[in-house]
């Protein structure tokens, strides 16, 4: 399920050693012949529970077989925050944002354990730091949230954006979306690039942008906007929304 972190960008950072993702099965770690992984629910009730003592023994198997190895042979990896995190892919986590992508890519090694069926036995939230969610829909596992929380978080780590300033500039930063961007033809099927993108006068072009991400904002995702960084001149923006709205 993991091959997409092969491809693209993420692969090509962990190709050049910036990054290393590695897959252990919790099945694996099954002892009968089945390889069982999960239960019925104590108590009754539909649908079945993931195993504790398996996802116990997957995570002491990453720490002294994988992690150990890793920071021994690969000094890339040392100057990182020492930070060590396990972290439960469930929809009972806190939502996944940008800030904790951030707060993520200083962990120099993260442990995501991917939830199955209709949950995880309770007792292995005494092994991990943090519930997370990537939104509020239930997948049919964690995986496609932990590829999704990997995605993010890597782009925040120094050298896997070719353009270092990439990450900090899209959206979210400061709080707003984006601004439209566009490239050549200036002008497709009737319509034209805005000139202030064409004028060269970088200020205008500044100014410009700023106003498209808060009108952006504003009618997009209007819940961001308490939360951003406003200027004077966002405010004079958002009232003149207001007055020809
Ligand atoms: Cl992290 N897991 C599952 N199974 N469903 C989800 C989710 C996670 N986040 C949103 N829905």
């Amino acid at each position: 399920m993991f091959s997409p972190l092969k491809e693209s960008i993420i692969g090509k950072a962990k190709d050049k050693g910036i990054i290393d993702i590695a897959v252990t099965d919790i099945r694996s770690f099954a002892k009968d012949k089945h390889k069982t992984a999960d239960d019925t629910p104590y108590g009754g009730g539909a649908g079945m529970v993931m195993k504790p003592e398996l996802i116990f023994e997957a995570i002491e198997h990453i720490k002294s077989e994988i992690l150990n190895s890793k920071s021994e042979t690969n000094s890339k990896f040392k100057n990182r925050n020492a930070k060590q995190k396990i972290i439960l892919l469930t929809p009972a986590g806190k939502t996944f944002n940008q800030a904790i992508a951030k707060d993520l890519a200083k962990c120099e090694h993260l442990i995501f354990i991917c939830g199955h069926y209709e949950g995880v036995d309770e007792r292995v939230k005494d092994a991990i730091d943090e519930e997370i969610s990537i939104g509020d829909y239930v997948l049919t596992g964690g995986e496609l949230a932990a590829m999704a929380v990997i995605d993010a978080l890597s782009r925040f780590i120094p050298g896997v954006l070719g353009d270092k300033s990439s990450s900090e500039e899209d959206s979210f930063s400061g709080g707003l979306l984006e601004y439209p961007q566009y490239t050549k033809p200036g002008s497709y099927r009737d319509k034209k690039v805005p000139d202030v993108l064409m004028s060269g006068n970088h200020k205008n072009i500044a100014g410009w942008r700023r106003e498209q991400a808060v009108m952006n904002t504003f009618f997009k995702r209007p819940d961001l906007l308490p939360k951003a960084e406003l200027t004077e001149s966002d405010m004079v923006t958002l009232e003149k929304i207001f007055t020809e709205v």
